[in-house]
């Protein structure tokens, strides 16, 4: 879901990279509702043999695509598509960047990827009508449309999903109902009744379809509710389509995802670093102190001088018989 103000999200300028816990510490909106529903989807299809790689339009820091490359399997490829940093190709585009986008930086996707997985996805940094060219032509099993919401840009990464997803591939949209994205709702639509896209699943943000059978990917969706307590579906008919509509609380999330043994890795090198900061701060209390102890000491050493070259010297010029008198005296007391 994009949002309609993004300020709460903007990082000040020069901010660390981030090293998120946990997947909620991932800024992006990547709710629990597709949580589920993306792990249900992926998990089928590991279940049911189907293999392929994976792809999304529209990374931002990494939220969805964090959760994506959980479900990469050996010998499969993930690939994700953003403009970070670069320059968008159109004015249109360019506003929608500078409004929701702002602080993006592919060094931070990489970072919070890396929290989480070991290697980073192959990244086609750019506008997603690089997709066709780079991507091969049914090789993928499912494709997540979260890049430019803007109708045109919708409808040509559409076009792209259908050309890259195998027959049993799903693609998942992003903001397919939202007030302020009637281009997202357009694209699907029309694609729904003049492209071949079938309807799987619609939830609060995205929409699930398919351009092979959806009624298995239903029936799997079916059991995976029946079984909970916290959420339950319905099916309603548009133009002849089946649509499962998914119904939940904003409780609903997936399993936590572990960290990475990269992150376990920098973390343990940051402890370190920070145990030798705390040492050396320590060693150098310590020698500051000692440092102030011993000027004190030389300080009360030299007040303490004068008065003894005194008494020396009166000694030396008092007569005898006071000299001894005064020892004596100094002795008994
Ligand atoms: C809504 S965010 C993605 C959110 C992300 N999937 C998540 O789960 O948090 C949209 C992303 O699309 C990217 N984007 C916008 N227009 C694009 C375009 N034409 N081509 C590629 N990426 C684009 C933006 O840079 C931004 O990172």
């Amino acid at each position: 879901m994009t949002p309609l103000h993004t300020e709460t999200l903007a990082a000040p300028a020069g901010a660390a990279l981030p090293r998120p816990g946990t997947l909620a510490d991932v800024e992006g909106w990547f709710f629990g509702q597709d949580q589920l529903l993306f792990d249900w989807l992926l998990t089928h299809q590991a279940r049911t043999g189907v293999r392929g790689d994976l792809l999304e339009m529209g990374a931002y820091m990494g939220k969805s695509a964090v959760f994506l490359g959980r479900h990469l399997n050996p010998g499969e490829e993930f690939t994700v598509c953003d403009l970070f940093d670069s320059t968008p190709g159109d004015e249109a585009n360019a506003g929608e960047m500078a409004r929701s986008y702002a602080t993006l930086t592919r060094r931070a996707f990489e970072a919070n990827y890396l929290a989480f997985h070991d290697e980073l996805p192959t990244v086609l940094q750019g506008p997603t009508t690089l997709v066709p060219e780079r991507v091969a032509p049914g090789s993928c099993r499912f494709v997540h449309i979260d890049a430019s919401h803007l109708y045109d840009h919708v409808r040509g990464d559409l076009a792209a999903a259908r050309r890259v997803l195998s027959p049993e591939g799903v693609v998942a949209l992003d903001d397919y109902r939202a007030e302020h994205t009637p281009g997202v709702s357009a694209a699907v639509w029309e694609a729904l009744f003049t492209q071949g896209l079938r309807p799987i699943c619609v939830g609060r943000s995205k929409f699930y379809g398919t351009w092979g059978d959806p009624a298995p990917r239903q029936q799997a969706l079916i059991m995976e509710i029946v079984g909970r307590g916290d959420c339950h579906a319905d099916l309603q008919t548009i133009a002849g389509h089946r649509v499962l509509r998914l119904i939940s609380g904003h409780g609903l999330a997936a399993p936590e995802l572990p960290r990475s043994r990269y992150y376990e890795t920098l973390r343990a090198e940051e402890r370190a670093a920070e145990e030798i900061r705390r040492r050396r701060a320590d060693t150098d209390a310590r020698a500051t102190a000692a440092a102030q102890e011993a000027e004190a000491a030389q300080r009360r050493a030299a007040g303490r001088r004068p008065k003894a070259r005194a008494r020396r010297a009166a000694l030396l010029l008092l007569p005898p018989f006071v000299v001894k008198g005064l020892r004596r005296l100094r002795n008994r007391g």
